[in-house]
């Protein structure tokens, strides 16, 4: 939530602070501005002839409410020159939508600016610290911060920030320039993300590394309590306590093409059709088939801690929670292992049972989610051992947990996942089957799953291809006000998913039920106004669940059906059917997501939505 970008060397640096803000949007779109250390002449000093004016460096904002767009269309009216500046894309926490609220934030009547990303929590007692002159411009947390540095400068930036971050409780990225120093910039980092990427005499600063591809992938994540100062030829890293901190280099491996739409109207879309390569690039080198099993080296345990797993808990919030459902499908009957999936939000907040022989998996495609971090902190605490499946490299639960492994789906910018989510359920997959092949399942097996995994690419390309069917499915039923989606056994999960999906996008209201549970109530529902997506490939629960629709037929509700090619029963029951090739019942949400999310898509773009950045959503919750 919020992003932040920083730029220090000898490019002009508004268009890359610009384009980093595209880059970020995902983490916020409310408002976003930029700040340049350009090189004006003293205007005290206007009668004198330009060419003996002496010429001093002047820190220039623009700030605008709204999307990116809108920023731009302000910095196309001004002249912003500099090699060095700082910008922010917000996501509104403290205090409204305003350009007042905007950052960047700036003190000592302009000298210094910063651009922050978290939540100051003690904000209004450190407000009663600042001077009384000090008159505050903005509701936010973010200004008082800028405030209590300037109150703590004496000629020292990085000092300054040190001793203001000091008195702070909450979070922070913080990215810190000042007039008086103007080829340097200060940036320091709690609980938000910062990564520094470098250049040949330049630096880039940003919340996570995307922005920066285009020009390197060398960068340093900075830990928390870590303090850099930065200068186009030189970088410096300090802990809180004033020492010097030696930063290890990291190559990023994801490329900037990834990180564009390539053709496609939005990066939803893109990453929709993005998956059956990105899915190949999940598995790819991960499994043995002579061996019916995978390896996942990163797992960082030895075959006697893997046989001492006795329970196994995954915890993650939104889609990436109904990606570990079906994990937990996949874990107990590969490996027989009992799977508790919890909520992050919630798990942190109860007493979780755990103990050494626990295995933790925190889930997250950002991989700084709040709550997931949280409570896979409080999973450590209590001795379990704690792996990550994690998308965006070198993020914070990366590098907080022990092992575990990165899903490759590459950038995802959209604000609603669909490939992250993809190559979760193809981790966890092949987790299970690891597992599962040390405790309790045969060669054979396992290699019929392996066989099945890799034919898994091609089917997803068949089923986007049936992207316009599902397009004018979508027109039929945009107008209805209500949507369930039903689903039994693995399909339960891909059944929440898709109804996550329409609702975040096309602001539709929806619900997932497990089929079996309708007559417990939800059946009141049915009516003509409440169309129903039924997931009823051919697996083991397959007949219930036409007995099931059969019911939600006789109460009139419109159905539609995701359905396996050759099903002629499923006609009968169904208004539309969308027809998918069949894989093994463990692997049927790797194919059945996609037409859920395509279905999502068409409807939210016939009602005019802005499905990258739907209304009051941002990617990466980095706030409770
Ligand atoms: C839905 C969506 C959110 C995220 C959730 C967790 O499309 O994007 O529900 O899945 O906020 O985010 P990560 O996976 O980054 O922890």
């Amino acid at each position: 939530m919020c992003g932040i970008v920083g730029y220090i060397g000898k490019k002009q640096a508004a268009p890359i602070l610009f384009r980093g803000l595209r880059r970020l949007e995902y983490r916020g779109y409310d408002s976003a501005g930029v700040a340049v250390m350009s090189l004006e002449h003293d205007s005290t000093r206007a009668h004198e002839h330009e060419s003996t004016r002496e010429r001093e460096h002047v820190i220039k904002r623009v700030r605008a409410v709204g999307k990116i767009d809108e920023l731009g269309k302000s910095l196309d009216k001004v002249e912003l020159f500099g090699t060095v500046g700082i910008a922010h894309t917000r996501w509104a926490t403290h205090g409204g939508v305003t350009e007042e609220n905007t950052h960047p934030h700036i003190a000592m009547d302009g000298k210094l600016a910063l651009v922050h990303n978290g939540i100051i929590e003690n904000y209004r007692e450190l407000r009663e610290r600042l001077p009384a002159e000090v008159v505050l411009t903005s509701e936010t947390d973010s200004e008082v911060l800028a405030h209590l540095i300037a109150t703590y400068y004496e000629g020292d930036l990085r000092i300054a920030v040190e001793k203001a971050l000091a008195c702070v409780r909450g979070t922070y990225g913080i990215v810190v320039m000042h007039q008086d120093h103007p080829n340097l910039l200060v940036v320091a980092r709690m609980g938000s993300p910062l990564v520094v990427g470098m250049g040949e005499g330049e630096y880039y600063i940003a919340s996570d590394a995307t922005p920066m591809l285009a020009y390197t992938k060398k960068c340093i994540f900075l830990d928390d309590g870590e303090v850099a100062e930065i200068t186009p030829d030189s970088l410096d890293t300090y802990n809180l306590k004033d020492e010097s901190v030696i930063k290890c280099v990291e190559e990023i491996d994801w490329d900037e093409a990834q990180a564009q739409k390539a053709g496609y109207e939005n990066f939803m879309l893109k990453e929709i059709h993005d998956q059956p390569l990105v899915f190949q690039d999940a598995i790819r080198g991960r499994y043995n088939l002579s061996e019916g099993t995978s390896y996942l080296g990163g797992l960082n345990m030895t075959a006697e801690e893997m046989r001492r797993i006795n329970r196994i808990v995954f915890i993650a919030c939104g889609t990436a929670s109904y990606a570990t459902m079906i994990g937990k499908y996949a874990m107990e009957r590969l490996a027989g292992i009992p799977v508790e999936v919890d909520v992050a939000s919630e798990f942190r907040y109860r007493d979780p049972i755990i103990d050494e022989n626990t295995l933790v998996f925190a889930v997250s495609q950002s991989g700084e989610t709040a709550d997931t971090l949280a409570a896979l902190r409080e999973a450590k605490r209590k001795g379990a051992f704690v792996r990550g499946i994690v998308n965006s490299v070198g993020s914070t639960i990366a590098r907080e947990t022990e092992g575990g492994s990165y899903i490759h789906a590459g950038p995802e910018l959209a604000v609603a996942s669909t490939k992250a989510y993809t190559n979760m359920v193809a981790i966890m997959l092949l987790y299970a089957l690891q597992f599962g092949r040390l405790k309790r399942i045969t060669l054979a097996t396992g290699e019929r799953l392996l066989n099945a995994l890799d034919e898994i690419p091609e089917k997803m390309k068949q089923i986007l291809s049936l992207s316009d069917q599902i397009k004018e499915i979508a027109l039929k039923y945009k107008d209805y006000h209500d949507f369930l989606f039903l689903g039994r056994g693995i399909n339960f999960p891909v059944a929440l998913e898709g109804s996550h999906k329409l609702k975040e996008i096309s602001y539709i209201h929806s619900e997932a039920y497990p089929a079996g549970e309708m007559k417990h109530g939800v059946n009141a529902l049915l009516s003509p106004t409440c169309p129903v997506f039924a997931i009823m490939t051919k697996n083991q629960l397959y007949d219930k669940m036409c007995s099931n629709i059969e019911e939600v037929k006789a109460r009139k509700s419109p159905v539609i059906a995701l359905a396996n090619i050759g099903d002629e029963r499923v006609k009968e029951l169904a208004d539309d059917v969308i027809y998918i090739p069949k894989t093994m019942e463990l692997l049927e949400p790797l194919l059945n997501t996609l037409p859920l999310q395509l279905f999502a898509y068409h409807t939210a773009v016939a009602l005019g939505r802005d499905v990258d950045r739907p209304r009051n959503l941002a990617k990466s919750v980095t706030v409770e």
